[in-house]
This record gives structure tokens, sequence and C-alpha cells, in this order.
């Protein structure tokens, strides 16, 4: 939520730096942007509602050069997305100008206090603030003890990087909740909120812990705490690579996200499997085999995406492993005092590992005495750096705001997850046999349902004019069934609602007409002749059913307008399976109905403040 990157270094080309940068962290928000460039002690500031796009048309025939420079993309919290909205903010004499990501809480009653010492405001935003308690505590010089004196005094949460025109070889951030990365090159610095702004530039990255800060100048940097205690920084290599965040001849980040299903679940996979003894290996966690035989309770917290995978956990893990698992939105899990004993472990799952709520959930079941584990995608993020251990899913960057092969891969984590439990305490070895044998075959499965895109496009255009949809599964793809959903909702504004099958008479069913496609997850599996009576009532309510069901299930052509066969696995795994198809059919409804795939209205793929 709202991007931030900050140059400096012997390269004239900030302007250049900045605008790439922008482009990259433009799916963390992208409701307006603004740059501000340090040029002879003065500082050219530009800014503008809309996307990366329109910033980059206002500067084209503008002097962009110079050695220090900083640019934000905006999620608006506070103020409307309009150009006077839009950061960088600025103090009374343009002279301190600074990027923020996350909200100052008290920042009504510190406005209130400055415009009392004369300070003018010009925007309706939190962030406007601290430029003006910079400006009130810097006398020119060490604008570093300013901005330590500014934070003093704030709440809230903030990445911040802010500079001067009275000292035009400095950049200073600091964060407190919001995300800060440091790239450091050779002579020259890089900020920025996430790697994938400057990873084009270096590789080589120390992430500030929160109440931490950074001063660099072209030659040097030091990292210190907001009270200006001394930080011992490591520096660490991303493992990601430059190609990782291009759309590799794909017309969208989401559709190659998609299409990168069969190796990121394999990345998923990768190591973590031991055929012989039909066990899973998830050294991360770092726990015991003892501990983990003690635990008598899991909790798995989690947001959006995210959530859905933690509800299919919650079947995987019970069903396999006989562990009562609780799922829990994080957002409310933080503020319930919720029930931690002793054998309890609770698993944040996380994409970004950033979630600001799923971070503070995770905070308060540590501060209540809980072992918490990550279960996140991106490497060195706050939640997997503050959880006592984890599981990466090796998805590799995700840059679509709708998550696609972060979900696939957290549910494979999860199977993992169960079988190691399982095998613990319920599963024998030749059952953890045939779940790593199914488990093996997934990518090659996952790869055969992408070759229907194409039939599954037609399907989209048959059915994209529809502006209410209802999915159903039962069991564990009831949360496949919500996961559909959600992704139809989130990029193409149309009304979708998942439910367990069964429920659908207390309520939905009131929906039903010829204009209510209804997507039916229905594997050949024990519910099978259940769900069978749901297609019927469907169709004798005139809705449109759209049938995911197993390979060979032909019965299915006369019941369903339309189906979509994918491979047969076991019930376990099938929503692994089943997810796919409806990622791309929520794609191509997106597209056909002109919708901005990536970057979907009022929607940000880091959600960093509450
Ligand atoms: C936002 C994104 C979703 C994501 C959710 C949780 O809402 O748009 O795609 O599932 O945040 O994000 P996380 O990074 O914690 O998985």
């Amino acid at each position: 939520m709202c991007g931030i990157i900050g140059y400096i270094g012997k390269k004239n080309s900030v302007g250049k730096i900045l605008i790439e940068g922008l482009k990259r962290l433009e799916y963390r928000g992208y409701d307006s942007a603004g740059l501000a460039i340090v040029q002879d002690n003065s500082i050219l500031l530009r800014k503008t509602a809309g996307k990366i796009t329109r910033l980059e048309e206002k500067v084209a025939n503008l002097d962009i050069s110079g050695n220090l420079g900083i640019a934000h993309t905006r999620w608006a919290t506070h103020g409307k997305p309009t150009t006077l909205n839009a950061h960088p903010h600025s103090d009374c004499k343009g002279q301190i100008v600074l990027i923020h990501n996350g909200i100052i809480e008290n920042y009504q009653t510190l406005k209130k206090s400055l415009q009392k010492d004369g300070h003018l405001f010009k925007t309706e935003t939190d962030t406007e603030v601290l430029a003006h308690l910079i400006e009130q505590f810097y006398d020119g010089s060490r604008l570093e003890d300013a901005v330590q004196k500014a934070l003093e005094v704030v709440e809230g949460t903030y990445g911040i990087i802010v500079i001067s025109a009275s000292e035009p070889d400095k950049m200073v951030a600091a964060r407190n909740g919001s995300p800060v990365v440091v790239g450091v090159g050779e002579n020259e610095t890089f900020i920025a909120s996430d790697v994938a702004a400057i990873l084009q530039h270096t590789r080589q990255v120390i992430y500030l812990e929160d109440q931490q800060m950074v001063v660099a100048t072209p030659e040097h940097f030091s990292t210190m705490t907001i009270r200006n205690e001394r930080v011992e920084h490591i520096v660490q290599e991303v493992d990601w690579d430059l190609e990782m965040i291009e759309k590799g001849g794909f017309e969208h980040f989401m559709l190659k996200e998609i299409f990168e299903q069969p190796e990121t679940i394999k990345n998923a996979m990768r190591g973590r499997l031991i055929d012989e003894y039909g066990i899973s290996k998830l050294g991360g966690l770092n726990m015991s085999e003892e501990q983990l035989r003690k635990i008598e309770r899991i909790v798995l917290i989690a947001c959006g995406t995210s959530w859905h995978a933690a509800l299919l956990g919650e079947y995987m893990i019970e069903e396999k492993a006989r562990i009562p698992v609780e799922v829990e939105y994080a957002s409310e899990f933080r503020y319930r005092n919720p029930i931690i004993e002793p054998n309890t472990l609770v698993m944040a799952i996380s994409q970004s590992g950033e979630t600001v709520d799923t971070l503070a959930a995770m905070r308060e079941a540590m501060e209540k005495g809980a072992r918490c584990m990550g279960i996140c995608n991106v490497v060195g993020s706050t939640i997997a750096r503050e959880s006592q251990g984890g599981v990466y899913i090796h998805a590799g960057p995700e840059i679509g705001v709708a998550s696609t092969k972060a979900f696939t891969s957290q549910i494979t984590v999860l199977s993992l997850l169960a079988l190691m439990l399982g095998r613990m305490r319920n599963i024998s070895s030749s059952e953890g046999k045939d779940i790593i044998s199914a488990l093996r075959e997934i990518p090659l499965q996952v790869e055969k349902i992408l070759e229907k895109n194409d039939d599954i496009r037609e399907i989209s255009k048959k059915t994209c004019c529809h502006n209410n949809f209802l999915y159903l599964g039962r069991g564990a793809n009831y949360p496949v069934a919500l996961e559909g959903a959600l992704k139809l909702k989130e990029i193409s504004y149309v009304h979708a609602e998942g439910y367990p099958a069964a429920e659908m008479k207390h309520g939905p069913i009131a929906l039903i007409d010829k204009n209510m496609p209804v997507v039916i997850i229905c594997p050949r599996d024990n519910a099978y002749q259940k769900i069978i009576g749901n297609i019927n009532e469907v169709k004798a309510r005139d809705g449109i059913i759209i049938a995911i069901t197993s390979e060979n299930n032909d019965e299915i052509i006369d019941m369903a307008d339309h189906v979509i066969f994918i491979p047969q696995t076991l019930d376990f795994l099938y929503p692994i399976l089943a997810s796919i198809p409806l990622q791309l059919m929520a794609y191509h409804i997106a597209v056909l109905r002109g919708c901005h795939v990536d970057q979907p209205r009022n929607l940000a793929k880091s959600v960093t403040v509450e």
C-alpha cells in the first residue's frame, strides 16, 4: 500500500531511476504519484492524480537529472486521490520534502498545534504534518536530528524518506510498521518499500526494523534507531532476478503468474518430500519432533486470499493430522483477546509478509506466549523475520494484485504440513507415499488444465455479461468457491458470492434465475451425489451451470451448461487443481469487461495500513 522509492548516488539520472522504480511499485497503489528531485539547492517537485504514466507525461519535457530524489505512488487513506494530496509533501518553504507510506494517527492534534505556530497546510493528508514537524525542529543542518525529533511525537505507522534542499547530499529514511528496504550499490543507495523497485540496480539489501532509520550520502550510509542508538545492519542478497518481475510476453502479470503455477507448485515442494518414508520435511519451522508432537491446537491467521488458503489448511490438517485448527481473520484476532494455550501453534499466512493486520495479530499471539510461525512468500519480509520459524512458499515475486500463484503455493505448503503432522500421528507410511505421489503429479496436472485456457475463455465470453455469480463447493471445495468468487469480484467488479453448496437452500437459491451463472465444483468424491442434487435445483430455476469436475465424468455434460474437466487427484488435493480454472475464468471475464486486471480499482497488493 503506497510505494516509496529514493535514490542518492553518483549517477546523474535520478529522474529515470525513480520513474522506473515507481512502475515496479505501482501494484502497491496507483491513484496518484509524484516525485521530488534536488537540483542546485532547490527542489523540483511534480505530482499528479492518476497512474505513473501521467506523471511520466508531466515530466517528459523537464530536466529530471540529478543525484538525489524521492518518488511515491499512492493508495489514498486520508484525503482524496487528487494532485494536491499526492506525495511528496513539503514544509512551508518547500525546502523539506518527504514521502510516506502508513498513517499518522495523531495528525489532527499535531496539525492544530503546528497551525498555531504559523505553519500553513496545503493538503488534507496526514502526511503533511510530518513535513511541518521536521521543519519545526530543523536548523538547516543534520536533517536526521530533526527527523528523529519529529518521530518522537508522532503516533502511527510510517515508512518515510525525507530530503532537504539545504543538504543536497543526504537522504534520510525511517520505518515503523511500514516496510523499508535499503538497496546497497557502489557509491549509491536506494531506499524503497520493496525490493522490486530496486532489483535492476542491486540485489544487496538491508531490511530496516521498526523504529530504525538510515542516513545515506552518495558514498556512505549508516543505520540507527530513531532514538539515535547505533544499529549494526546485515546486508542480505535477494535471490529474485529481474526477469521474475517482468511480464515475459504475457499481456498481464496475473496471466503470467497463473501460467507459472506448474513451476511454482513444484518449487513449494522442492526438497521437502521424502518418498521412501512417505513424509515431508519443513526444516524452517525450527521445531523438534517432540515439540511438533505436542501441538494440541493450531490457529491460522491471515487476510484475503491467504485467509482462504488458511481455510483449506484447516481441512487438510484436521483430516490428516487430527489436530483441531481454527482459522481467524487477522484483523479480528488481533482485537479479540484470543485464547492461547501452552501447546497452541499460531501460523500467520501472508504472501507479502507485510499485511499490517496479520503482522499485528502475530505480534499479539507472541505477546501471549504463543509459538508463531510464518508461511510467507517474500523472503526477509517482516512476518518472516519476526516469526519464530516458518515455511517460505518460494512462488517468486507476485505482482498482479489478485493473488494466484501464491495461493496455490500456500495450499501446497499446507498440504505438506498436514502430511508431516499426519505422519507423526495418524497416517500410515503407505498413505503418506500415496499423498507424495499425488503431490508429484500436481504440476503436470496443472499444465493440463492450463491447456484448456481457450475453452475457458469461450465459457467466459458466454457468461461475462452477467452481473452476479454464485460459486458453490462442498467440504474443502467450499474455500475454493470463496476464492473463485473473490477473484471475480476483485478484478472484474462483478458481484460474486461463494457458498457451501448445501447452504444454497438457505438463501442464495432465492436469487437464481436465468441471469445467474452458478459455478459448481463437483469432484467425484463422497459428496458427489449431494452436489448433483444442487445442480438439479439450480437447473430447475433456469440458472446457468458451470461445472468443474473430474475427467471422464461425462454424465455431467447433460446437466451443466458448461463443463471444465480437470484431472483426478486425491480429494484433499483437489482444491489446488480446482482453483486454476476459476482463476482463468476471473481473468478472462475481467479482460472481456475491459477492466484493468493487474491494477483493479481501490485495491492494493500489500495492505500495510489498517
Ligand atoms: C490484499 C491483496 C490480496 C491478498 C491480501 C492478503 O487484499 O489484494 O491479494 O490476499 O491482501 O495479503 P498477504 O500478502 O498477507 O497474503
